[in-house]
């Protein structure tokens, strides 16, 4: 039996590794910002906000590598789908972690009383534990293994978007224009979904990875 080696998609790989050092750029530049102290005035809420700036960035990212596929009629978005969703996940865990651990420091207990009696923050937690079941499946082998049930499993993705923004119009006081900008992108996205599931003929199944 003559075994063939598949040769190295080497192009693939380095735009893989580009895509991994893009998505972990915002996380050095936070480093270097602390190790210079050029954070501001209030680092930790620095650190905080741009955490949470960055997971709502990258669920919404995630959530355009569907359509982005079906506009440009090339597979390649939906290889990036799981890298960015796991590092949507990443820095969600970070923005938790940092209020948590810097923020409330030795009063962490108060994320329990936060969570029932804040909005925004049920909201935001809720968010965050909807990206938990996606993080852990997002493997070939969990996609296997559920097979229809894993995109019902991961249509969850749109209710994390959602909560994002609720989350961020919650806590702005003033100002909406930022988190309103991220709501415009989000219906967008979904819209595009909507409009396209609507115009397909009864009984057409969807596009593949969709
Ligand atoms: C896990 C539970 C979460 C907690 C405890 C939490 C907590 C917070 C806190 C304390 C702030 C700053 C509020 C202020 O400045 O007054 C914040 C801001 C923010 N969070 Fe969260 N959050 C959570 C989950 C999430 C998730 C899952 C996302 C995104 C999908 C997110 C996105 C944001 C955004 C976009 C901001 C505003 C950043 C800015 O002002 O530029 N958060 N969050």
């Amino acid at each position: 039996m003559v075994l063939t080696r598949k040769a190295p998609d080497w192009r693939w790989i380095g735009l893989k590794a580009l895509a991994h050092a893009l998505a972990l750029l915002p996380l050095a530049l936070l480093v270097r910002g602390v190790l210079d102290n050029t954070l501001g005035a209030d680092p930790v809420a620095a650190i905080t906000h741009q955490t949470g700036d960055w997971a709502l960035r990258l669920v919404l990212l995630g959530l355009a590598m569907t359509p982005l596929r079906r506009l440009l009629g090339q597979p390649w978005p939906i290889r990036f789908r799981r890298l960015v969703g796991l590092y949507a996940f990443f820095y969600a865990t970070l923005h938790l972690a940092t209020y948590v651990v810097l923020d409330l420091g030795q009063y962490w207990q108060q994320i329990l009383e936060d969570i029932v009696k804040r909005p925004y923050i049920t909201v935001g937690f809720a968010a965050w534990l909807m990206l938990v079941p996606l993080a852990l499946t997002s493997t070939r082998g969990w996609m296997r293994r559920l097979g229809r049930r894993w995109g019902q499993l991961h249509r969850l993705v749109y209710a994390v978007g959602a909560l994002g923004v609720l989350h961020f119009l919650w806590l702005v006081k003033s100002d909406l224009r930022e988190p309103l900008v991220y709501a415009a992108v989000l219906a967008l996205l979904l819209g595009l979904r909507l409009w396209w599931k609507l115009r397909r003929p009864a009984g057409q199944a969807p596009m593949r990875g969709a």
